[in-house]
């Protein structure tokens, strides 16, 4: 008997150990073990997941799956498959997976553009984003507001390189952007503490809604009350922290909008002014709650991810003196040495174009593009996609790829001047995949041009202002680690010279 049930256990174990193929026919993947799939291995790996993506990559090829304890996940590396499942079958891989309970607090049952599953109330979140705040007239109308926080950024690290002797980019580049992205969505100016209080909690909420051990074994649930708990805590000071704003902008509009030196956007400029009017298919007027959530969303979409970019673009620049003169000067041609980087003149400086591209090509901010899900069962590459998996689109490694691009791991911007191998580049996506650091087809970042304009306008701020040098004894280490986006794992901090020439 115990010899029957050994043999028993063995076919079972290796049933169960095998992903992909069977009458499933999912893609292949690494064997697991019974229940837990993959979960355990990728934790014994003790490192992200996106590291051990890269290297399963290797073996797996352009599509292959994991198996996470009760999820199912897809993942596709090839550029052809990307470009076949995000634009020419776009409608089909447009929606999202399930929520994580945690994830639910924050987003309010997935009210939220980038977690609202494909279908109405996602078209008129989106379609009121874009028309409200991405439009070019919108974008001309609040310049003032990126002038502003831009000037008050030169004065801050150069207050911050004289107190302390070097500027740390991330932290300065972070709490620039947030600010605008603040006034953008609320029409205020806000004080200095309270955008640190804003940063500091949805930094907060962004790393309480990663994945959680219950989010692949539900039955583990019980075991993680306490994060719930904490996970609500949270919400309660998100709330508390800006529902104020949006009742003193509610107050502003019903007494006359009288623009004043907090409420300094007219009526219907602020971002959260049009959420105000919005009928969402669904839910009708939004709550505070809603509301609340959907510019959350908005702010830390466009921080992170932009201010990782500049942080990389400076690296780069710090230890590569040619191509910071190199940009400087063509600054300096365009706009002189003391005159104003204004949009239009950073629309065209062709090097700096340049090295924005080098840059999201050799760092983009997030490996993966947030998580896909098929709207129903379909096939891709030959094999089945449940509509309950996650699909998950691993874009890191088209940049990475020696057959696309020659000598992947150098930064050159000249790769995308004229008789580059970038020069014809759509970084969109739309014609073919060679980098898409904002995702491709339906879901393409909405902001695109708004996040590319900030980190043009700031890093061409900062390098005609300041010659760039790495701090004496300690050269920048680019070492990468996770946090939300692929960040340096010890920030950059610079020195930095007024330019008089
Ligand atoms: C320049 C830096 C930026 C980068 C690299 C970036 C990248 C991305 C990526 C990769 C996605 C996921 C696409 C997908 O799932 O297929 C995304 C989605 C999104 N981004 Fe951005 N983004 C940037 C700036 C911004 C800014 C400034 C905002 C807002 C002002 C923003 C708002 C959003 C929103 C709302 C979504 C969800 C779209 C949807 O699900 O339909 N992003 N972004």
């Amino acid at each position: 008997m115990l010899f029957v049930a050994l043999i028993f256990l063995r076919v079972w174990w290796r049933r169960c150990s095998v992903i992909g193929g069977g009458p499933k026919n999912l893609p292949p993947g690494p064997p697991g073990w019974p229940i837990v799939g993959n979960l355990i291995q990728v934790i014994l790996e003790r490192r992200h997941f996106i590291y051990v993506v890269r290297d399963l990559r290797k073996k797996y090829g352009p599509i292959f799956t994991m198996q996470m304890g009760q999820r199912t996940l897809i993942i596709v590396t090839s550029p052809d498959l990307i470009h076949e499942a995000l634009v020419q079958r776009g409608p089909e891989f447009a929606s999202r997976p399930a929520d994580s309970p945690i994830r639910l607090i924050f987003s309010v049952g997935k009210c939220a553009i980038n977690s609202a599953e494909y279908g109405p109330l996602w078209r008129a979140l989106r379609r009121n984003f874009v028309t409200e705040l991405i439009n070019p007239t919108r974008i001309k109308q609040c310049s003032w507001i990126r002038h502003w926080a831009m000037e008050y950024h030169m004065k801050r690290i150069y207050k911050e390189a004289s107190e302390v002797g070097y500027v740390e980019v991330m932290s300065n580049c972070r709490l620039t952007i947030c600010s605008v992205l603040i006034c953008l969505c609320f029409g205020a100016k806000i004080s200095e503490e309270r955008i640190k209080r804003i940063e500091s909690i949805l930094k907060d909420v962004m790393l309480i809604t990663l994945p959680k051990l219950p989010d692949f074994l539900p039955l583990l649930t019980p075991l993680f009350r306490g994060s719930v708990r904490e996970a609500k805590e949270l919400r309660k000071k998100q709330l508390e922290c800006l529902v104020p704003l949006l009742r003193n902008r509610k107050a502003f509009l019903e007494s006359g909008a009288k623009v004043n030196e907090e409420m300094v956007s007219p009526a219907g400029a602020a971002y959260i002014d049009s959420l105000f009017q919005l009928e969402a298919p669904g839910r009708g007027r939004l709550s505070e709650e809603e509301l609340v959530t959907l510019v959350s969303e908005i702010i830390n979409a466009g921080t992170d991810t932009s201010a990782t970019a500049l942080e990389w673009a400076l690296f780069h620049l710090v230890t590569n003196q040619e191509i910071q003169e190199k940009l400087h000067k063509e600054i300096v041609e365009t706009v002189g040495k003391n005159g104003v980087v204004t949009e239009s003149e950073v629309e065209k400086m062709r090097y700096l174009g340049a090295i924005i591209k080098e840059t999201f090509r050799r760092h983009p901010p997030s490996h993966f593009l947030l998580s896909h899900a098929a709207v129903k069962d379909t096939e891709l590459g030959g094999y089945n996609i449940p509509a309950d998996a996650s699909v998950e689109f691993y874009t890191a490694w088209v940049t990475e790829n020696p057959d696309m691009w020659k000598d992947p791991d150098e930064f050159r911007p000249e790769r995308f001047m004229e008789g580059g191998d970038g020069e014809d580049v759509d970084w969109t996506g739309t014609k073919s995949v060679r980098m898409v650091p904002f995702g491709a087809g339906r879901r393409i970042c909405p902001a695109w041009t708004l996040g590319t304009l900030h980190v043009n306008l700031l890093l061409a701020k900062m390098v005609q202002a300041f010659k760039w040098l790495p701090l004496p004894n300690s050269p920048p280490d680019p070492t990468e680690t996770f946090a939300f986006t692929v960040v340096m794992k010890n920030p950059l901090k610079a020195v930095i010279f007024p330019r008089t020439n």
